[in-house]
């Protein structure tokens, strides 16, 4: 079989404010501060050494997403066809590799240069147990660390890239409305797994729109624990709460949206469906939610940036 992604392994994020994101992750989030020093923030989720690293920089931003993969071969074959589809791929030393707690990687930069991907393998585990702050339980695994949602430029390449040479497979498609009427233009939102997780990378273009990337997600195994995190951000305003309270259609995650400290929003949910490939078939759907995640800035979407970026 062709080598493939096996889960979202990790991600990167540059912020100037290391304590609000030691806030955000530890206190609202349920991480556990694994190192937090003057230069960064490592962030775990369960018995691996990091899921989230904070390096303090010059500015709010997703840096990167760290793809993890099996074995060493298939480490070699994806990066041969990142690179003969045109990607100019960093194959990092040794060192480097292990200050970051992996045994290999390497990078590119996404095709519309918004993100850093990295393909490792090989991460360490934690040499404690997971004890999150707040008693929260992740559901990571096989499943990854969660799931992105980016904002695309050109969707072509990015289904070249995820699906014919990292080897996601179609999930579903949302066709969503980019205004309060029927009659508005629709976007398709695009569902891709590499795992029986759901959609472990999901993007779509507005026109003329932003590219970025809009959210990452990520899943507890107890509704209590998001009504936890929610009650924090609603009633204590924890964190700018972004859409409320809803259930996807999709892959019916029940879920809320807030904003992280750089600029990203963090979905934070339970209950998000599994995929077996055997039995799957992809389906469209008209719209992201049944019902809730109800857009919370106090006015209508002024654009359809605020509709599509918390989708999915
Ligand atoms: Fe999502």
């Amino acid at each position: 079989m062709a080598a493939a992604v096996k889960s979202l392994g990790y991600v990167r994020v540059e912020t100037t404010d290391l304590e609000q994101w030691r806030h955000f992750g530890a206190d609202l989030c349920g991480f556990q501060v694994a190192e937090d020093t003057e230069e960064h923030l490592a962030l775990r989720m369960d018995n691996k050494a990091f899921r989230w690293w904070v390096n303090k920089g010059e500015q709010e931003k997703l840096t990167a997403l760290g793809f993890e993969v099996a074995t060493k071969e298939d480490l070699a074959e994806l990066t041969e066809r990142v690179r003969e589809a045109g990607y100019e791929v960093t194959v990092h030393t040794r060192e480097m590799a292990r200050s970051r707690s992996l045994t290999e990687f390497v990078s590119f930069t996404d095709p519309d240069g918004v993100v850093d991907i990295h393909l490792f393998l090989g991460m360490d585990d934690a040499m404690t147990p997971f004890a999150s702050p707040n008693g929260t339980v992740f559901l990571t695994g096989d499943g990854g660390l969660g799931h992105a949602f980016q904002l695309v430029g050109d969707p072509d390449a990015y289904r070249r890239l995820y699906v014919e040479i990292l080897g996601f497979k179609v999930s579903d498609w949302i066709d969503m409305a980019m205004g309060p009427t029927p009659e508005a233009p629709q976007i398709e939102l695009n569902f891709l797994h590499c795992n029986p997780r759901h959609h472990t990378f999901a993007y779509g273009q507005i026109p003329n729109g932003p590219k970025l990337v809009g959210h990452i997600m990520v899943e507890t195994t107890d509704i209590d624990a998001v009504g936890r995190a929610y009650d924090k951000v609603v009633k204590d305003k924890a964190a700018p709460l972004v859409l409320t309270f809803g259930k996807h259609s999709n892959d019916k995650m029940l879920s809320f949206y807030m904003n992280s400290p750089s600029g990203f929003q963090v979905e934070f949910g339970t209950g998000g469906v599994l995929i077996d490939d055997e039995k799957w078939t992809p389906a469209r759907y008209n719209a992201p939610q049944y019902w809730g995640h109800v857009r919370q800035s106090g006015e209508p979407p002024k654009d359809p940036v605020d509709r599509a970026q918390a989708a999915g």
